[in-house]
């Protein structure tokens, strides 16, 4: 099966970026501050952005070598998001494991957090000395806008209304533009040309909203024993995700007033009730069907990145089918 190959070759980058990163991290010191860092990074987790990093280089003909500080830096910063995001979310669990700020607390979290996202810049700087002020200008810029998606995403929690579209842009920054920047900044340490990588950039936007819309299912339907997180923390927070929007925006009568009166609430038995709503309005296979759209543009956008390298170096035929494989992957781990 295609996501088989994708996972045994999305075993094999993160086999190289594990190493790269246990070098990288016997630099700091043992100390408290890092004790954190250790911790989450030591989860581990899929190391899907640092693969499509070392995966995009090598499909623009680079060494994976060259893009191990942009892989090193994306993966850092993810993580010093999830470290705050989850004293944002109030999150118990991480990875199945406890939070940062559960199992120390929420100063620690944060301060770690802080040394995690200057980690993640002082990794970058090993990168290429001709690549680096690109390969910074596009990190720096996505870290301010995970920062302004993540804003939204809080405020939306209390607001009775919002768009589509506006989820849609939320997602976009809060989790694309760092899949995005991934494949990007993979390319350009490989020093491909402008055309390729935005052509990169693009599929990645389209992976990434695909994979939020994923996060956020899975985050209502996932099997608690496999999702690592807290099933149905998104409904106790009253985010508003694709299937909150999209089931305020189709129920009528006492549906629309039982799923109304459920938010800014926490009684027992809220999540399985909004779940029950969720399905009987159909905004499951609703969400599933816009992530297959997202896929199909995702596509696109590759066979744009393949056209925009004929007669230039070719690259890795296993990077590239790597690079198919994601899209593919995103949609069939709901089945
Ligand atoms: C979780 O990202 C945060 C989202 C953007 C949905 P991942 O699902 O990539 O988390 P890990 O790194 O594999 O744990
Ligand atoms: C994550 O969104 C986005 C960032 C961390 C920037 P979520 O809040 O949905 O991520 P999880 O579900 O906690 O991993
Ligand atoms: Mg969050
Ligand atoms: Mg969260
Ligand atoms: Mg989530």
């Amino acid at each position: 099966m295609a996501t088989e190959m994708t996972m045994d070759t999305l075993v094999a980058y993160k086999t190289d970026f594990e190493s790269g990163c246990a070098e990288f991290l016997s630099r700091y010191p043992d100390s408290e501050l890092y004790a954190p860092v250790r911790y989450l990074m030591g989860l581990g987790g899929k190391r899907l952005r640092p693969a499509l990093v070392l995966a995009a280089c090598e499909a623009c003909g680079g060494q994976k070598a060259q893009a191990l500080p942009a892989a090193l830096a994306v993966e850092l910063f993810h993580n010093f998001t999830l470290m705050h995001d989850d004293i944002m979310d109030d999150a118990p669990l991480r990875r199945g494991h406890a939070t940062v700020h559960e199992k120390w607390n929420d100063n620690l979290s944060i301060l770690s957090g802080d040394a995690l996202h200057v980690m993640s810049c002082e990794a970058l700087l090993d990168a290429p000395a001709e690549a680096l002020p690109d390969l910074m200008r596009t990190f720096h810029r996505t870290a301010l806008e995970v920062c302004e998606g993540q804003e939204q995403d809080m405020a939306f929690e209390s607001r009775e209304e919002v768009a589509l579209d506006e989820y849609m842009e939320m997602i976009r920054l809060k989790t694309s533009v760092l899949l995005a920047a991934s494949l990007r900044m993979g390319g350009r340490s490989a020093g491909s040309r402008e055309e390729t990588l935005d052509a990169l950039y693009e599929f990645g936007l389209h992976v990434g909203l695909a994979f939020q819309l994923q996060d956020d299912y899975l985050d209502a339907f996932g099997d608690p024993e496999k999702f690592g997180k807290q099933v149905g923390g998104d409904i106790l927070s009253d985010k508003k995700t694709f299937l909150l929007i999209r089931a305020l925006e189709k129920a009528h009568g006492a549906d629309y007033d039982a799923l109304r009166s459920e938010l800014g609430q926490k009684k027992e038995g809220k999540v399985g009730r909004v779940l029950d709503l969720y399905r009987r309005l159909g905004v499951d296979s609703e969400l599933r069907d816009a992530m297959a759209g997202q896929v199909a543009l995702a596509e696109g956008a590759l066979a744009r990145f393949e056209q925009s390298k004929s007669g230039a170096l070719q690259g890795s035929k296993a990077a590239v089918s790597l690079l198919h494989g994601v899209a593919a992957m995103v949609t069939e781990r709901l089945s």
